[in-house]
């Protein structure tokens, strides 16, 4: 990637793209383009072919989607799975025909069977059948991946899908029922003194990488890969939720009492990731998870106004 080339982050203000805007900022590259959905609605054909038609973009970082927990992957699975093939299928035909040199297209670890063995391994995808209660979502992303992919050997189009483990960090989705783990748990352990309930038993593993690991990971990618490989991104940093709650109870202090609801689905099992491929080429993680964590409860107290309006809308 070149200094002066026009790099579009889609989904530039949600929890990945704003830390690949921040990334690329801090790098030096300069012609950074971003779009709110209100700007640009990238499920809209016409306005992305008007979009790609008039500004030459040269890269593209696809982090735009529609994402979520168990609970909202489970109650708006049509809307998962609307929203997100008709995002990734607009950018990727048009970023195609529009020449843009290279794709990087994000995808996430439950695209993988649900009884895969772990790590799990890129070659494990489409040996088996998914978490039901995200399958919707899962498939809009093996639809992304083999999309790219179909573009690449028809049309010679470059790119690459990485696989995160679960992320978390500045700009997350805090909802407490429709976020994902680590973001609903700092806001209720914030705004709960007596009680908090967590789901399921507490007993899942699962593997959590910082934001920042994942947006340097993608630049790093983009140097790299160039065929629509899947390429898997992990931390190496697995941890049980219990684990979890007992981290962030210590670093946001919270002094009320813990209780697990076990009418409430556990998710997945374990599922730490294979990332192998990537750290055979010399990228590594950087932060650990307790930093990752202090790091995240650190954004969110500084901008609880910003999360409370988001919440709001
Ligand atoms: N969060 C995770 O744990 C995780 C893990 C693995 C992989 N990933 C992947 O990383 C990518 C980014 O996830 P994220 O956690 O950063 O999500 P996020 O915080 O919810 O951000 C998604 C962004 O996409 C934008 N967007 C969605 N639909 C749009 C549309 N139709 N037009 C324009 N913009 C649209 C949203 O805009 P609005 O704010 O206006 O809705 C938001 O800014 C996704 O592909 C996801 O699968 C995430």
């Amino acid at each position: 990637m070149d200094k002066k080339d026009n790099i579009f982050v889609a989904g530039h203000n949600g929890l990945v793209g704003s830390s690949i805007v921040r990334k690329l900022k801090l790098l030096g590259f300069e012609n950074i383009l971003t779009r709110s959905r209100k700007e640009l609605d990238l499920m809209n054909s016409n306005q992305v072919e008007h979009f790609f038609k008039n500004n030459k973009i040269d890269y593209v970082f696809d982090a735009a989607a529609r994402v979520g927990g168990i609970h909202a992957n489970d109650n708006y699975s049509a809307e998962f799975i609307y929203e997100n093939t008709l995002v990734q299928t607009n950018l990727i035909h048009y970023s195609n025909l529009y020449k843009v040199k290279k794709f990087i297209f994000l995808g996430s670890v439950c695209i993988y069977p649900k009884y895969a063995d772990t790590p799990v391994k890129e070659e494990a995808l489409l040996t088996g059948e998914l978490e039901p209660t995200n399958e919707a979502y899962a498939i809009a992303k093996i639809h992304g991946i083999h999309m790219l992919k179909a573009y690449n050997k028809q049309y010679g189009m470059k790119g690459v899908s990485l696989m995160p483990a679960n992320l978390y960090g500045p700009n997350d989705n805090y909802h407490p029922d429709n976020g994902h783990v680590i973001p609903s748990l700092i806001h209720k352990l914030h705004n709960q003194d007596d009680k908090v309930i967590c789901w399921g038993d507490g007993s899942p593993r699962r593997e959590f990488l910082y934001v920042d690991d994942l947006a340097d990971a993608c630049i790093f990618a983009s140097k790299h890969f160039a065929s629509a490989e899947l390429i898997n991104v992990g931390s190496g940093q697995d941890v049980s939720i219990k684990e979890l709650v007992s981290l962030l109870v210590d670093i946001i202090d919270f002094k009320g009492k813990i209780t697990w609801d076990h009418t409430k689905p556990n998710g997945t099992p374990k599922r730490p990731l294979d990332y192998t491929r990537i750290e055979s080429l010399g990228w590594k993680p950087k932060y650990t998870l307790k930093e990752g964590l202090k790091k995240s409860y650190e954004w969110y107290k500084n901008n609880i106004d910003l999360v409370k309006l988001r919440l709001k809308n």
